[in-house]
């Protein structure tokens, strides 16, 4: 293979760019070229494409978001979208593509293999809800995000023996929810994996939480299961505590990766690049047991994502 192209697609999330290096720098070491595909499918469709070099990628290590940026292209699902996009892989000699991004853009990496460009899909997500890795790209930074920021809650309902309803981000995956519930203390963790009795599991957890001398209190809900406002505003009117909703949001997909996300991203986009130059396509890299794996695409959308029980168990039983 003597050219590859690399794109960004779907929610950015923190350490894309050290994974677009890593791209570009594994094939650069290999004597193959690669062309950056700018805003994903979109880039692919509109020929916004040009050359990255090893010391174009210099400085972006740490950078948050994607150098390359990135969209969400509904043209790509379309046949007339798909064969322009095949037309300019032939343009720009485009024998290969990493495709950096969630289930949705594997979906679409599935489609261009089936049309004779290999490629290779790296997960990158804050979300980590790929069934076939323990663990995306960018994860890691947004768990430290949400858990800065509601530290930063906790100094002032606190202060004001107030409670505090928190939605994560994850969208049906309620991984970010679990860790955060856990670093927080939080008296009550909602995730969309596990059914939950509002009286039950909240109303009266913050009760013995009461009782056992606590005065403010972390609910954290995970954006699948949603309600936020409204429960605030239940347990205002049922405990007698005043109590606020936040919506974290957009904040934790930005920033600089850790460098935890940083390793990760180095390891898997230059696995993705050798697999790749060996021929191998239609795979879809990960961690497993902190050693990097690749898995076949198909096999990896067949999956069922693995809940983390013992960390929902275990923050009943540490959190108050
Ligand atoms: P993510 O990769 O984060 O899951 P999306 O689901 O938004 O993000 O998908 C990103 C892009 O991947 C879409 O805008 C579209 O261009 C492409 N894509 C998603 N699903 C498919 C599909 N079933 N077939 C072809 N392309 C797809
Ligand atoms: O997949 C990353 C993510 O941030 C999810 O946590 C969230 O549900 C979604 O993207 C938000 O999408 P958008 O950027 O389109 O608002």
């Amino acid at each position: 293979m003597k050219t590859i192209g690399v794109l960004t697609s779907g929610g950015d999330s923190p350490g894309m760019n050290a994974a677009v290096r890593a791209v570009v720098r594994s094939a650069s070491a290999r004597g193959i070229k690669c062309m950056g595909i700018y805003r994903g499918y979109k880039g692919l469709i509109e020929g916004n494409i040009k050359e990255l070099t090893a010391t174009s990628v210099c400085d972006i290590i740490q950078k948050g978001g994607t150098v390359l940026y990135s969209s969400r292209c509904p043209e790509f699902k379309t046949e007339e979208g798909m064969k322009i996009a095949i037309d300019n892989c032939k343009k720009f000699g485009i024998e290969g593509i990493v495709v950096l991004g969630g289930d949705g853009s594997f979906r679409g990496a599935t489609d261009l293999s089936a049309r004779g460009i290999p490629c290779v899909g790296v997960p990158c997500t804050i979300d980590n809800d790929i069934a076939s890795t323990e663990y995306t790209i960018g994860f890691d930074t947004a768990l430290n995000t949400a858990c800065e920021l509601i530290d930063k809650l906790r100094d002032t309902i606190g202060s004001h023996d107030r409670c505090s309803v928190i939605e994560v981000m994850g969208r049906n995956c309620g991984d970010i929810a679990l860790e955060i519930g856990i670093a927080t203390g939080a008296t009550a963790t909602i995730v969309p994996e596990e059914p939950f009795d509002f009286n039950t599991d909240v109303l009266q957890r913050i009760s013995s939480a009461k009782k056992a001398g606590k005065n403010h209190f972390i609910i954290v809900v995970a954006e699948g299961v949603g309600g936020v406002y409204e429960m605030a505003k239940e347990i205002e009117s049922k405990m007698n505590i005043v109590s606020r909703a936040t919506i974290i949001g957009h904040i934790q997909r930005g920033g600089s990766p850790s460098v935890k996300d940083r390793v990760t991203a180095s390891l898997l986009g230059n696995r993705a690049v050798e697999l790749l130059a060996k021929g191998i396509s239609n795979r879809v890299v990960g961690m497993n047991n902190n050693e990097v794996i690749d898995t076949d695409i198909f096999e990896a959308f067949k999956m069922q994502k693995a809940f983390r029980t013992d960390l929902y168990e275990l923050s009943k039983v540490l959190n108050l």
